[in-house]
C-alpha cells in the first residue's frame, strides 16, 4: 500500500468530497510536526563540529565527505544525508540546521540539531573519576541540553510548552561513543568494564528524555545502538583467530551481544518513562534490527559487502587509513553500508530511516506515530 503523505492529502483535498477532505486533513495534522529537535553524536551531526573547529583543518571539510547528495562537504560525517535528514524529509520539513552556528541568533522555526561529533552521554568527569579514563570529547548530552534550554528560552519565552508540544524530539543515537572510546581506546582497557556502566549511560539518556518531557515535549524518539560487532573499525581492532567469535555474517558476536545488552536496558527505561508520562509518547527506535537488514541480506539493497568501508585503506575491512582525500574510495557509496569504517553511508541510513518511519523498527512506524 502506498503511503499517504500530506501532499497527496492536498491533492485529495481538491478532488474529494467534503467529508473525505475533513478526514484527510485530520490525519495529516495528527502526523505532522512543526519542528524537530535532535541530540546526538557524529551519526547525525549536520555541521556543529565542523563549525566549532573554525579554521582548524579536518578531512570532514573536504570531499569525498558529502560527495553523494550535497556534492560538497556539508559538515555531516557521511557521503550524503544522515538519519535526521530523512526524518525531516518524511515530515515535509527542511533539513535541520545545526544549532551551534546560530545558537545566539537563530529562530529555528522548523527545529534545530544539537548533535555534535564525538559526543558522549555521560559527562567526561564520570569516566575520569570512576575509571581514571580520559574522554577528550567536544560535547556531551548535558551540554547539548543546556544549549537547547537556552535557545528555547530565547526563541519561545513563556511559550516553551506550546512550542515543544508541536515538536518531535530525537534523543540520539547517543551513548555509542561511551563504549566506542573505551573499546577502541587504550588496549589495556578490559572489554568487560563497559557492562558496569551501561546502567548509568541508560539512566543518563532516560533523564534527558524526562527533562524534555518536563519542558513540554509530547513525542520523543529514543534510538538504540547499532550492531557494533559489524562495524569495520571494531572488526579490524578485535580480529580473532577463533571462528566461533564470529557469527554467520562475519560480525563479532561479543560486540553485537554487548549492543543488545545496552539496547535491552534502554528499552526497559523507555517502558518506565512511558508509564511515568502517560501524556507523552516515548518511542524506541530499533537501529540494531534496522541495520541487521543489510547485514543479513546485503544484495537485496545493492550492497556488495556490508562489513567493509567505502572510503579508507586496504586492510581487510578497508581500514588502516582514515577517510582523507588521499584515502582509497572503493566504489560508489550507494553500494556500501559503511562510509569511513565508523560511520555509515547515506544508503545505510536511508534503509534504517525507512525501517523506522514505515517499517517494523519502531514501536509504531514513526510516520504514523501521532
Ligand atoms: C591515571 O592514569 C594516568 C595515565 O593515564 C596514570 O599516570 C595515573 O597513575 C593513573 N592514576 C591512578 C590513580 O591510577
Ligand atoms: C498539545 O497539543 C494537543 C493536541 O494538539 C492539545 O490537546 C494540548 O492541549 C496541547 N498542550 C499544550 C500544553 O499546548
Ligand atoms: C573460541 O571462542 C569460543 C566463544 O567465542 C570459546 O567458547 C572457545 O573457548 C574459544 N576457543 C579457543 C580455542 O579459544
Ligand atoms: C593523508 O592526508 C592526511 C591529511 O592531509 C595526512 O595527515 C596523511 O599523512 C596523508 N597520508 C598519506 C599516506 O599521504
Amino acid at each position: 500500500m502506498g503511503r499517504l503523505t500530506c501532499s497527496s492529502s492536498a491533492i485529495l483535498l481538491v478532488v474529494a468530497v467534503v467529508l473525505l477532505v475533513k478526514a484527510e486533513v485530520a490525519l495529516c495534522d495528527g502526523c505532522s510536526y512543526k519542528r524537530i529537535f535532535s541530540f546526538g553524536d557524529s551519526i547525525i551531526d549536520t555541521g556543529n563540529f565542523v563549525f566549532d573547529i573554525g579554521n582548524g583543518q579536518s578531512p570532514l571539510k573536504e570531499l569525498p565527505f558529502g560527495m553523494t547528495f550535497f556534492k560538497r562537504p556539508s559538515g555531516r560525517i557521511c557521503d550524503g544525508r544522515v538519519l535526521v535528514d530523512f526524518y525531516a524529509e518524511a515530515f515535509n520539513l527542511p533539513l535541520l540546521p545545526p544549532s551551534i552556528p546560530e545558537e545566539k541568533t537563530g529562530q529555528f522555526a522548523t527545529g534545530a540539531n544539537f548533535a555534535v561529533f564525538a559526543s558522549i552521554a555521560l559527562p567526561p568527569s564520570y569516566y575520569k573519576s570512576k575509571y581514571n579514563f580520559t574522554m577528550g570529547v567536544p560535547s556531551d548530552l548535558g551540554a547539548q541540553l543546556a544549549s537547547f534550554k537556552s535557545v528555547l528560552a530565547r526563541i519561545a519565552p513563556g511559550s516553551t510548552k506550546a512550542v515543544l508540544n508541536e515538536s518531535l524530539v530525537l534523543m540520539g543515537e547517543i551513548g555509542g561513543n561511551d563504549y566506542n572510546f573505551w573499546f577502541n581506546g587504550d588496549p589495556k582497557n578490559s572489554r568487560d568494564t563497559p557492562d558496569q556502566y551501561v546502567p548509568d549511560v541508560v539512566a543518563r539518556i532516560g533523564s534527558a528524555v524526562q527533562e524534555v518531557i518536563d519542558l513540554g515535549a509530547r513525542a520523543v524518539v529514543v534510538p538504540g545502538n547499532f550492531p557494533i560487532g559489524c562495524v569495520p573499525v571494531y572488526l579490524n581492532a578485535h580480529q580473532s583467530g577463533n571462528q566461533s567469535d564470529y557469527d554467520e555474517h562475519g560480525c563479532l558476536r561479543w560486540y553485537n551481544d554487548f549492543s543488545q545488552r545496552h539496547n535491552a536496558a534502554l528499552k526497559q527505561e523507555v517502558g518506565r518513562l512511558r508509564s511515568k508520562n502517560p501524556g507523552a509518547k516515548v518511542i524506541y527506535a530499533d537501529y540494531y534490527g534496522a541495520a541487521m537488514q543489510f547485514v543479513r541480506n546485503p544484495q537485496q539493497f545493492g550492497i556488495a559487502d556490508p562489513l567493509v568501508a567505502c572510503c579508507g585503506g586496504d586492510g581487510k575491512y578497508h581500514t588502516g587509513k582514515s577517510c582523507y582525500k588521499n584515502a582509497t574510495l572503493w566504489g560508489n557509496p550507494l553500494g556500501f553500508a559503511s562510509w569511513d569504517g565508523i560511520h555509515m553511508t547515506e544508503k545505510a541510513y536511508s534503509i534504517i530511516a525507512a525501517g523506522v518511519l514505515d517499517g517494523s523498527f519502531a514501536d509504531t512506524p514513526l510516520r504514523h506515530f501521532c
